[in-house]
């Protein structure tokens, strides 16, 4: 929620009050250069005990309710039949209105199962935007993830509320070249990731459905953040300003065949599913959830967690558990922004994203322009953000780079988290950070995985930029800094 003050100008304000507290530690700049050249200038690398916030992501990281936490006590550890497993299924079947349930360890292991069952060699998979693991699996299984977006999606500075949005003629015509037969389904991501946490609107859900059905292709929603499109959809929807994020979510489903997500984001849990109300399609998945991930009432989660999850998924239709991050992120993009800071614009979910590209115009994209600025950010504050460029790509089958869309540095903003304080802090760093940018160079691999390379690659700064970047930030602030 956001909370008007007497001078006009708008704060986020916690619903919510802290009870229970992690510490954390402000490692010096020379510690932090150490620990960013031993993580090979990859932020998945560092360790916790070397970073002050960990912007890296909200997944499985938002914090946790203390009737989340009361539910945990309750598990039903039973291999087979586990109560645990009918409670989240009801409150599945009361928030999404799906009766088919089919739990998963995470997200990317329902993707897994959806592109086992579904995705053919030689199948196309029209999608808003891909998010990484959605491509390993569908690319792995043999399909071609096409990303049908508008022409707004990729303009970082915009004011276009819905860049989640599908073009409908770029739908239509893909479905027609490939003929409907050789479409796996169609996948709209929810508050889609990779272009900055941007939202799909109802009103292109609903014609998406009504082009794809007479055609017999069924809809996904990958629904990791669904409470944040939904609470878009009631900010800038028309038409939607007084419903309530329960009934929009309910709407969204109602349109969807099928919705898989992710429990780490919306549901504040570990975990993950894939629902419908589709028979034909329930039972198409489910002989290989056992093969994959577990048995049929538990599937590779904890009994604990699918507790949690049970009452994660009605918390999250409250409006200021679906806000918080969201009004978070609003407050601290308004922030960078006034700070001249090249951020993605509206404010979406999950995360500020600084663009990179308009950071260190300097940096050449073969040299990954994110990846070094998110280590800079490391550098200059003991933030870690994520690299959401050319590092998340990995190469084509000849073995060449795939420059990517966008270079951005993904700030997360876990639900209920970081205070305000701990965002005017990243601003000013990274308003220092700006006013030096010229000192930050490129990036060359040094140790390069085959697969999701971003996870696990190590680089080099080229010229050894990290290191007197990071003297001359200690000279301005001081050795313990
Ligand atoms: N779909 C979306 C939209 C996601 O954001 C994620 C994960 C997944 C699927 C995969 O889910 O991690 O539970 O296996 N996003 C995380 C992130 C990793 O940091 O944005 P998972």
């Amino acid at each position: 929620m956001s909370i008007r003050l007497s001078n006009g100008s708008e704060i986020p304000i916690e619903m919510h009050k802290v009870r229970i507290v992690q510490k954390v530690r402000l490692a010096p700049a020379r510690e932090r250069f150490r620990a960013i050249e031993e993580a090979g200038y990859n932020t998945f690398l560092l360790r916790t005990r070397d970073i002050f916030l960990d912007m890296l992501t909200d997944s499985g990281t938002n914090a946790m309710t203390d009737n989340q936490q009361a539910a945990m006590m309750q598990a039903d550890d039973a291999y087979a039949g586990s109560e645990s497993f009918y409670k989240l299924a009801d409150a599945v079947k009361e928030i999404f209105g799906y009766q088919y349930l089919l739990p998963a360890h995470q997200g990317r292991a329902a993707e897994h199962l959806l592109a086992k069952t579904f995705v053919k060699p030689g199948h196309i998979v029209p999608m808003n935007y891909h998010f990484t693991t959605t491509k390993a699996h569908f690319d792995l299984a043999g399909g071609k993830v096409l990303e049908l977006y508008t022409d707004e999606a990729l303009n970082t500075q915009s004011s276009v509320p819905f860049k989640g949005n599908m073009d409908l003629d770029r739908l239509r015509a893909a479905i027609e070249k490939a003929g409907p037969e050789n479409v796996s389904f169609v996948r709209m991501e929810a508050t889609t990731n990779l272009i900055g946490g941007q939202p799909f609107s109802l009103e292109n859900l609903r014609a998406i459905k009504k082009m794809i059905e007479p055609m017999g292709i069924f809809l996904v929603v990958d629904g990791s953040l669904i409470s944040e499109n939904a609470y878009f959809i009631r900010q800038r929807e028309p038409g939607y300003e007084k419903a309530s994020i329960r009934d929009i979510i309910g709407e969204i489903m109602s349109i969807a065949d099928l919705c898989y997500l992710s429990g780490r984001k919306s549901c504040s849990v570990r975990g993950g599913m894939i629902a419908t109300n589709r028979k034909d399609l329930y039972e198409a998945i489910r002989p290989w959830l056992p093969v994959y991930e577990g048995f049929f009432t538990y599937g590779g989660m904890s009994s604990k967690e699918i507790e949690a999850m049970a009452v994660g998924i009605r918390e999250m239709t409250e409006l200021e558990v679906a806000g918080a991050s969201a009004d978070a992120i609003k407050y601290f993009v308004g922030l960078l922004e006034s700070k001249g800071i090249p951020v993605v614009t509206p404010p979406g979910g999950l995360a500020g994203h600084v663009d990179a590209m308009r950071f260190i115009p300097h940096v050449p994209q073969s040299e990954y322009p994110a990846g070094a600025l998110a280590a800079a950010v490391y550098l200059t504050s003991g933030i870690r953000g994520m690299e959401r460029g050319s590092v998340s790509m990995d190469r084509d089958a000849e073995g060449n780079d795939v420059p990517s869309d966008l270079e951005l540095v993904r700030l997360a903003v876990p639900r209920r988290v970081f205070t305000m304080s701990h965002f005017q802090y990243a601003a000013d760093r990274l308003k220092w950070l700006y006013d030096h940018r010229t000192m930050v160079g490129g990036l060359r691999f040094i140790e390069e995985p085959p697969v999701l390379r971003f996870f696990a690659g190590r680089m080099e700064a080229i010229g050894g930029w990290g290191e007197k970047l990071a003297e001359a930030f200690e000279k301005e602030f001081g050795a313990d800094c």
